[in-house]
């Protein structure tokens, strides 16, 4: 008998009599067959328990299984074309692990905070074993990507001494006797590491103390950091295009199952392929207030207006040369039209808003200082970031791409909640 079979790998055992643990995920009856839904985390497969070709006690021990009971059940794997997977297994022993009595989560309708505060076994739903598996492939795609085109990955800290992205919404925690803050970005590290590295890539947690409440924003958050060295804002756009294209051919390639069974409408994202089109921010001042909008230059665009532009395409469109006084500190000004800044906004399509913020970076010693004094930095938290641009400073750009809202575009699911095991968002800290 083989105990090396999971759901997944059941058409390697096609006649085998397999043993593999597993959980109830539904059950239904005919008197005289049952029909156990079975999960193991891999796949799903459906048992079938023959009331004459088992013994009384094997068939009694299937009926008493409730939803969500666990078992190690043994059965012959079979090609069935009538089920969604294509196999069956057909039921020849069952042994209980544990009885699951009243299970909160039923198949019947259940409001979102009721599931929210049931996350953790809300998680074992097909939908959102699915998204996790999604979630997954998209990390792998992320790292093919950056690996195999000559970055490397460095891992900046989460306790730092200062902020990366403006004061306002940091989490303070103590350090023994000093003040910290977690990380809101890893970008200001990761520019030392390019300087090291030349590219390089940064994957982890980062924390905005945000009061936002919308569908789009999560407390603690996944952040993919690429730094460039010697590559300038209009080189950082090839880049991310590409990289996005690759993110999700690979994610139709390898999860189309998934992405069909949470009901995405996959021929929206076969549309992503590089290029992908670019409007200056004056375009789209110019075009939103031709749309009805009123909203003067100079002004920062919330998710209508970022939704009313990608709605003109089918792939992510960039906003760049936003006005410097909207954006961060150390974002590169136009040589031309120092007003405004090297910088992109990658909107993804459908309403999914920003993912990927980015920039080049300011190089000159003397501009980065000018940038402290507006800004009122402190001189001696950044000194190491100065010396940046004091030894061999070289034009440099990166950007952040955010990866739950990644997940909720490539998914199609109307908020991040449901991108991450166990978010964190205003007002929710449990499970
Ligand atoms: O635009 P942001 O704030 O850019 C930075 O932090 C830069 N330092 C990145 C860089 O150039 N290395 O954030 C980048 C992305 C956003 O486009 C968005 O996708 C995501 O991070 N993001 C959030 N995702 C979920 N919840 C939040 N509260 C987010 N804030 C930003
Ligand atoms: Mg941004």
């Amino acid at each position: 008998m083989s105990t090396d079979c999971v759901i997944r790998n059941v058409s390697e055992h096609v006649g085998e009599t397999v043993k593999i643990g597993a959980w109830i995920n539904n059950k239904r009856s005919s008197g005289k067959i049952q029909f156990l839904q079975l999960r193991d985390g891999t796949g799903y497969i459906q048992g079938v328990v023959v009331k004459s070709e088992v013994s009384e006690d094997i068939w009694n021990a299937a009926k008493s299984l409730t939803q969500e009971s666990s078992l190690y059940v043994t059965g012959i794997i079979r090609e069935e074309p009538r089920s969604a997977s294509g196999y069956e297994m057909t039921v020849t022993g069952v042994e209980i692990i544990h009885l699951t009595e009243n299970y909160p989560i039923t198949p019947k309708e259940h409001g979102v905070d009721f599931l929210m505060d049931h996350r953790h076994l809300w998680l074992r739903s097909t939908k959102q074993r699915a998204i996790m598996v999604i979630r997954a492939e998209i990390i792998r795609a992320v790292q093919q990507f950056f690996d195999g085109n000559g970055f490397t990955q460095v891992d900046p800290p989460i306790l730092t001494p200062s902020s990366a992205e403006g004061t306002t919404n940091l989490f303070h925690i103590k350090y023994f006797d000093e003040d910290a803050y977690l990380t809101q970005s890893g970008q200001l590290y990761m520019e030392a590491a390019a300087m090291a590295l030349g590219k390089v890539y940064s994957f982890g947690p980062t924390f905005r103390a945000e009061k936002s409440k919308t569908r789009r924003h999560l407390i603690e958050f996944w952040m993919i950091e690429p730094e460039m060295a010697f590559v300038d804002h209009e080189e950082s756009l090839r880049v991310q295009e590409k990289f996005i294209a690759h993110v999700v051919q690979t994610v139709l390639k390898n999860c189309r199952a998934e992405l069909e069974s949470i009901g995405r409408d996959v021929s929206k994202l076969e549309n992503i392929v590089a290029p992908f089109p670019r409007i200056t921010y004056d375009e789209a001042i110019e075009f939103l207030n031709g749309q009805g909008f009123d909203i003067p230059w100079g002004e920062d665009f919330g998710a209508p207006h970022e939704t009313a532009i990608a709605e003109k395409y089918d792939t992510p469109v960039f906003i760049t040369h936003y006005p410097a006084g909207i954006k961060a500190f150390y974002m590169k000004p136009d040589p031309n039209r120092p007003e405004v800044v090297l910088c992109a906004d990658m909107i993804a399509p459908e309403g999914y808003g920003e993912i990927i913020g980015g920039s080049q970076r300011i190089d000159d010693p003397e501009l980065m200082q000018q940038r402290f004094d507006e800004h009122q930095l402190s001189e001696e938290a950044y000194q190491w970031y100065l010396d940046l641009r004091k030894y061999g400073s070289v034009p440099h750009s990166g950007f952040g791409l955010g990866l739950e809202r990644t997940v909720a575009w490539i998914c199609g699911l109307d908020h991040v909640r449901e991108t991450i095991a166990f978010p964190r968002m205003l007002y929710r800290l449990y499970p």
